[in-house]
């Protein structure tokens, strides 16, 4: 039996910086990004997205790829320095125009476009006068919104202004693991609180352009895996984890108020930045979520991975060491499927009043099958990932979660910020000494999830530790 309706969108997701390279093309400025891979140390290997994948002059054939694989829908994000080289008026027709090229592309094709306005490539200009943390930027993200919206709104109905707010808060400014590489709680919790407002602004500019197009935060989440209920400090981590992680941007942009341990941590930075009236909810037309796995409480955590629970352990003093965690992927996270499952209820649940319909934005698995000696990836792993976390969607649906798409990430192996190419989470293979793509063994697994509406998928038992 078919489990998602034919109205569910099945889609595959990238972004700008990770895929398209030309950095330096037609105009288009600095990025944190490019100033952060030119800062030795910081990205594996010393790789850089100068080149990535190629995607500004391959458009067309990724499009075809898209096409082939069957997805109905594409979410990608607009580099704000092509447009703005500056972060400033200053305007780049040329980036105007590749986005026009690539949107008519995706229709062409019947794809439907959903565009994230941010993720992660800020002018260096703006950094420059302090980035997220400073409350200049929420106006010119709005300026920026409006104008995307005035070229492109008579195409594209879905837009998400930010990409995961705390991502790139917390691993941007709080530990420096991300561009701009600033390393300060104090900074973290300010660039934090401008993601609210900035979306809030934003929201607001670009339904004054035009009123028909759906705007909706995209927040990364993990729902706390606590290993022993009956350890009340693990439980207190739990709920930290989630007060400053999820909650933080679920009630303060649903709710209009931050919760209260976010609260009790931050009160003093947040009381300097915050001003009346910032936290007015708007109201948005959708929710993205992008799920990778859980965060694991008490349990033992790969130590070169800044996670949640890495962070609220070194910033607030929250042990959370413990026992060791089942099989990883390739990026050291844990496997987790009912995870989405729960938050979806859990959603749900919580926010009966203001919560709008769902869409998985991003959910996928970096493992680095190659090509064998028949040609092809037989990337079996990620087929049951994704078995098992659509399964999971499903699952929410029939318990009343209104999710109405699916996102994988990604479409083709790309840029894994500082871990650089050699995390590949793509259904599409690349190899990037001849930027070939090849479909990989879980790509056609996916067109036959959205042939078939998903009747192909098969309860499997994972293994959990
Ligand atoms: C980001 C992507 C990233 C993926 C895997 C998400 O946090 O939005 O840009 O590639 O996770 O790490």
């Amino acid at each position: 039996m078919p489990k998602f309706n034919s109205d569910f969108v099945f889609g595959v997701a990238t972004s700008a910086y990770q895929i398209e390279g030309a950095w330096n093309e037609d105009g288009k400025g600095k990025s944190i990004w490019d100033t952060f891979c030119e800062t030795e140390g910081k990205v594996a290997r010393g790789e850089t997205g100068k080149v990535a994948n190629d995607h500004y002059h391959r458009f067309e054939s990724d499009l075809d790829l898209i096409r082939e694989i069957g997805a109905g829908g594409y979410r990608f994000s607009l580099a704000w320095p092509r447009m703005f080289p500056n972060g400033d008026e200053q305007r780049e027709q040329r980036g105007f125009d590749f986005y026009n090229r690539l949107i008519d592309g995706m229709l062409e094709r019947g794809i439907k476009p959903f565009a994230t306005l941010y993720h992660w490539d800020l002018p260096q200009p703006l950094q420059d006068i302090g980035g997220w943390e400073n409350r200049e930027i929420t106006k010119r993200f709005a300026d920026y919104s409006a104008a995307a919206v005035e070229a492109f709104g008579d195409r594209v109905e879905h837009w998400a202004p930010l990409n995961e707010p705390w991502v790139f808060s917390w691993l941007g400014y709080g530990n420096g693991y991300h561009a701009p590489g600033v390393a300060s709680i104090d900074a973290a919790i300010r660039a934090s609180h401008h993601t609210v407002l900035a979306h809030n602004q934003a929201f607001k500019a670009m339904k004054a352009v035009n009123p028909n197009i759906k705007v909706g935060p995209v927040l990364s989440q993990m729902n706390p895996d606590v290993d022993d209920i009956f350890d009340p400090d693990q439980m207190l981590a739990a709920r930290v984890m989630d007060a400053t992680g999820s909650k933080f941007w679920m009630d303060g942009l649903f709710k209009g108020a931050y919760p209260e341990l976010a609260v009790k941590h931050f009160g003093k930075v947040l009381a300097d930045v915050m001003q009346d009236g910032d936290l007015n909810p708007v109201a948005n037309d959708w929710l993205g979520i992008n799920y990778y796995c859980n965060a694991r409480i008490g349990h033992r955590v790969p130590a070169d991975h800044p996670t949640r629970v890495r962070i609220i352990d070194e910033f607030l003093g929250y042990a959370v060491e413990g026992a060791s965690v089942g099989k990883l992927t390739d990026m050291g996270w844990p496997i987790t499927p009912y995870g989405l499952e729960d938050l979806l209820v859990r959603w749900t649940r919580e926010y009966p009043d203001v919560l709008p319909p769902m869409y998985v934005t991003e959910n996928g698995v970096a493992y680095d099958d190659d090509i064998n000696q028949f040609g092809r990836i037989d990337d079996a792993r990620r087929i049951e990932y994704l078995n098992d976390h659509l399964l999971a969607v499903s699952s929410a649906i029939e318990r009343g979660a209104d999710v109405r798409g699916y996102f994988q990430w990604s479409l083709m192996d790309n840029f894994e910020w500082a871990v650089g190419y050699a995390k590949r989470f793509g259904i599409v293979h690349v190899d990037y000494e001849t930027q070939v793509r090849t479909i990989k063994e879980s790509g056609r697994f996916y067109s036959e999830v959205i042939k078939s509406r998903g009747d192909n998928l098969t309860r499997t038992i994972t293994e959990f530790a």
